[in-house]
């Protein structure tokens, strides 16, 4: 699908070239949704700003005309820099907004912004760097023809699946935070490999294959989550020792526990 700029210089204004923004309008180009120089990106960094550029992609240090040049603007700033970029926007003329800042409500950012257009938030995760991101996405305000520009975005860099704002606290804790789990899961899986004798880096190979071939079965077998323990457990064999050591130690109270604090934290920090 090939997206219009409407008359605006830039089909797509970001506001900070970091890490993440980086990794969506990078994935979003190689995938064909844009291309890079339809793309003007506000970074103080010149060095982050010159190897943008030699992606393709324009860049800026000013927010404000970029923001009245594009028919999307996306926020990849930190949460704690965002109100100094809202001042410098204030009383612009601001096309559709799309934040991916953690925390802050729609509500927070038109408060801060003084302005009543049309706001789509996102929770993306880190893994869309390598094209692999889960994203929650409200597009609730948006209408009907501005909703596949968003959804298509976050698409190219993974996947991405259409929420109400007040679950993306929920999105927060099971796939925003979640690599982070994943990651703590693969650590003390290489560290408990060491103990019973391999060296770190058999342990690490064996842990993260296992879990990387785990999700795509998962995902491809269409099983349900019993039926794919069950097909890996034999009576008295030893998959059902360690699950019964998981059971004992109360796992699943220990990952729902977990998943509580960062949707609590999620709506501690939200404003
Ligand atoms: N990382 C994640 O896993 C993740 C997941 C979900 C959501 N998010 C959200 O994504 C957003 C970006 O995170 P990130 O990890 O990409 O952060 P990041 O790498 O620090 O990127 C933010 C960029 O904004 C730049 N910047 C600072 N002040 C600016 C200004 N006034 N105008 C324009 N740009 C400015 C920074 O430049 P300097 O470095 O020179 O200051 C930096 O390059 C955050 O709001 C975060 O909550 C991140």
């Amino acid at each position: 699908m090939k997206f219009q700029s409407n008359a605006k210089k830039y089909l797509l204004g970001v506001i900070g070239g970091g890490v993440m923004a980086h990794a969506i309008v990078g994935g979003a180009a190689k995938r064909g949704v844009f291309a890079p120089d339809e793309v003007c990106i506000c970074e103080p960094d010149e060095k982050k700003r010159a190897a943008l550029e030699e992606e393709g992609f324009r860049t800026t240090t000013e927010a404000r005309p970029l923001a009245e040049n594009c028919a999307y603007l996306l926020f990849a700033v930190k949460p704690q820099v965002f109100s100094a970029v809202a001042e410098e926007l204030r009383g612009a003329a601001l096309p559709v907004l799309i934040s991916i800042m953690a925390g802050k409500t729609k509500r927070a950012v038109r408060t801060a912004l003084q302005a009543e257009t049309k706001i789509a938030r996102v929770m993306p995760n880190l893994p869309c760097c390598v094209g692999e991101g889960m994203a929650g996405v409200d597009v609730s305000e948006l209408s009907e023809e501005k909703k596949p520009f968003v959804l298509g975005l976050f698409s190219a860099v993974g996947k991405a699946v259409e929420v109400p704002e007040e679950l993306l606290d929920a999105v927060t804790g099971i796939s925003g935070s979640g690599p982070a789990y994943v990651y703590l899961f693969l650590r003390s899986l290489v560290r408990a490999g060491m103990e019973q004798g391999l060296s770190e880096e058999q342990a690490n190979a064996l842990a993260l294959q296992t879990v990387k071939g785990g999700a795509t079965y998962a995902e491809q077998s269409g099983k349900s989550y019993d039926e794919l323990i069950a097909a890996v457990s034999s009576k008295g064999g030893t998959t059902v020792a360690a699950l019964s050591s998981f059971e004992e130690d109360g796992f699943q109270q220990t990952i729902s526990r977990a998943v509580a604090a960062a949707v609590k934290r999620a709506k501690e920090l939200s404003e």
